[in-house]
């Protein structure tokens, strides 16, 4: 089971920028790209950097850690094929950015 939770303004994620949320006890990282809202899981499958926190580049977001790069629409790591990073559903209601995160029931 999975609930849409208000994240937060989409005046708080202007184009091009990256921002790091807790929704529903996860760390979640939210992009704008050009006005479109992405969200991946937040922390980095490398060794738990903050992905929210990474520079935004067109679809590209950059761990600040190490470097990784994923691609923020699809979570696809840019080093190899075989990482692709968990992804949320993001819809915009209003000024809301809801953002969809599975309980951890779904995940087992
Ligand atoms: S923790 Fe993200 S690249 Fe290392």
């Amino acid at each position: 089971m999975s609930d849409w939770v208000s994240a937060t303004n989409k005046t708080a994620c202007p184009p091009g920028s990256a921002m790091e949320l807790v929704v529903a006890e996860r760390v979640v990282a939210l992009f704008n790209v050009d006005g479109e809202f992405f969200a991946l899981d937040g922390v980095c499958p490398h060794q738990g950097g903050p992905l929210g926190k990474g520079e935004l580049s067109g679809c590209l977001v950059t761990c600040p850690w190490h470097g990784w790069q994923f691609d923020v629409r699809t979570g696809q790591s840019q080093l190899t094929a075989s990482v692709k990073h968990p992804t949320f559903e993001v819809r915009i209601e209003g000024e809301d950015v809801m953002i969809r995160v599975p309980s951890a029931s779904d995940e087992e």
